[in-house]
């Protein structure tokens, strides 16, 4: 068997690494790490960071307003915007291009896939999944330059997921566990551990885990 030389060229690195000590992946690893830490660090105090918390990670590209409360560990990827009054919670991910306004909460262990923009009133649970280019929404009959004395409050609960590409109506609440297909529009309350698909959203089963 002929073996690719992409990958004997990466045996051969690897065999170097273990001989000269350095340059191996364990210590390529300590080094990512050893910067990353640093890069935590560095967010402390400078413009567009707060300074009160510094204990998550913010990619040197990303956005994080002064007032933003970010929990342990979250991590916050490259061209994501946190606006002054979000909340989010310990051990989220925040990937690229993701938007959330002022008056968004997210709990914990949140993933927020690329794409996302997270407007007022959106209440996010902890360990809830939201996919890539889902999109929320917060007036249901909306006119340029007509502002809502209140903008609706959409409810994520607990575990949830929400499927790439799909459409969440304002002022709906998607239940504890509950999953929703990709490229759904949701215009009405989904129940705990329903599955729902399609436009409008319809239960196609429970879940029971
Ligand atoms: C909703 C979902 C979880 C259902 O998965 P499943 O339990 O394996 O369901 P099945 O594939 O057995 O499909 C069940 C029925 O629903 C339909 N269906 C499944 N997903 C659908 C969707 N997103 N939109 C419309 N219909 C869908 C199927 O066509 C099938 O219909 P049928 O019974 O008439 O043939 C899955 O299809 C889905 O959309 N997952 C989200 C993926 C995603 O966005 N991931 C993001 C991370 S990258």
């Amino acid at each position: 068997m002929t073996i690719p030389f992409k990958v004997q060229r990466k045996a051969k690195r690897g065999e170097q690494g273990m001989k000269m000590g350095n340059s191996n992946w364990m210590d390529k690893s300590k080094k990512l790490l050893h910067r990353w830490g640093h890069q935590m660090k560095k967010t402390k105090g400078e413009p567009g960071l707060p300074c009160d918390n510094s204990s998550f990670f913010s990619h040197k590209h990303a956005l994080v307003e002064p007032g933003a409360e970010i929990g342990e560990r979250t991590r916050i990827w490259a061209f994501a915007h946190i606006l002054a009054g979000a909340k989010i919670g310990a051990d989220c991910n925040i990937c690229d291009h993701v938007f959330v306004e002022n008056d968004v909460i997210i709990g914990e262990r949140v993933t927020i896939k690329c794409g996302v923009q997270l407007w007022d009133g959106l209440r996010v649970a902890d360990d809830v999944f939201i996919g890539p280019n889902a999109t929320f929404t917060n007036d249901i009959f909306p006119r340029s330059k007509q502002y809502p004395e209140e903008f609706m409050q959409t409810h994520i609960q607990t575990g949830a997921s929400i499927g790439a590409n799909a459409t969440i109506l304002p002022g709906v609440t998607i239940g504890e566990k509950a999953m929703v297909g990709a490229g759904s529009v949701v215009i009405k309350d989904v129940p705990p551990y329903a599955v729902v698909v399609g436009n409008p959203a319809r239960i196609i089963r429970y879940e029971e885990h």
